[in-house]
């Protein structure tokens, strides 16, 4: 492992030899990893590394990227299969990034959101004073229904009715139950909002069909590749072409 790296510079190589022996020897309960396939090691790891990028297959600012705009067409074509999805867009960096974009793209500066509480599941980037985020738009919350622990649709439509957001999200950090997407898209689309769901850490029950699927239901669906995907480290962003 890592050969090249223990000859010139054996403090790094002790350093990742050290995390690979405390995986190996321990489980760590913690929703957000996941152990990943060899293949995505060695992709990681892969002379595409090397390349710089912006823009869109076909539209980009850099020469020789021929290859590439291949493999992101190739991505395109196999997370739209994947999820039953009309487009989607794979250049975020992360799950936040994802979400920060949708917000760029349909948000602007002192819009409101109602999203999930942080302390009963919900998302530092769906609005906590402990993201830069929250210092753009204006936030208000749900929660859950304190006898079931589920989410109070009655009490987030009617905070919904109340402020009049211009997006609202579903999906959490926290929430072990399945989400009721289609009865939040209705609360939605009655206040005039876009309906976005952050399945970050649901994506690879979605993609395995084990669990409904947010996309029919949302104008926007955002995800972590890692936690239960089990992918490289970045974000995907689905929508309605
Ligand atoms: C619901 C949710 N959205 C987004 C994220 C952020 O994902 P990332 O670490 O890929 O930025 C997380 C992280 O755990 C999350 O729980």
């Amino acid at each position: 492992m890592l050969k090249y790296t223990r000859q010139s510079d054996p403090e790094l190589y002790e350093l990742v030899l050290e995390d690979l022996k405390r995986q190996e020897n321990t489980i760590e309960m913690i929703a957000s990893e996941s152990t990943v396939p060899l293949e995505v090691m060695e992709l990681s790891g892969s002379v595409l590394t090397n390349k710089t990028l912006e823009g869109l297959p076909h539209k980009r600012f850099q020469a020789g990227s021929g290859v590439v705009d291949k493999i992101e067409e190739l991505g395109w074509q196999r997370a739209k299969e994947l999820f039953g999805a009309e487009h989607v867009n794979l250049q975020s960096y992360s799950g936040s990034t994802a979400n920060y974009s949708v917000f760029a793209a349909v948000l602007e500066p002192g819009d409101k959101i109602l999203s999930m509480r942080l302390d009963q599941g919900g998302h530092l980037t769906h609005g906590s004073p402990a993201n830069w985020v929250s210092k753009i738009y204006h936030h208000d919350f749900y929660g859950v229904d304190p006898e079931t622990e589920q989410i109070d649709y009655d009490a987030l439509e009617a905070k919904a009715k109340e402020v009049m957001p211009k997006l609202i999200i579903a999906g959490a950090s926290a929430y072990p139950r399945l989400i009721d997407y289609e009865r939040m898209a209705k609360i939605a689309e009655e206040v005039g909002a876009y309906f976005m769901v952050d399945m970050a850490h649901i994506a690879g029950l979605v993609a395995a069909k084990v669990i409904p699927s947010p996309i029919p239901y949302a104008d926007f669906v955002t995800s972590s590749t890692t936690k239960t995907f089990c992918s490289a480290r970045a974000g995907m962003v689905f929508c309605k072409e």
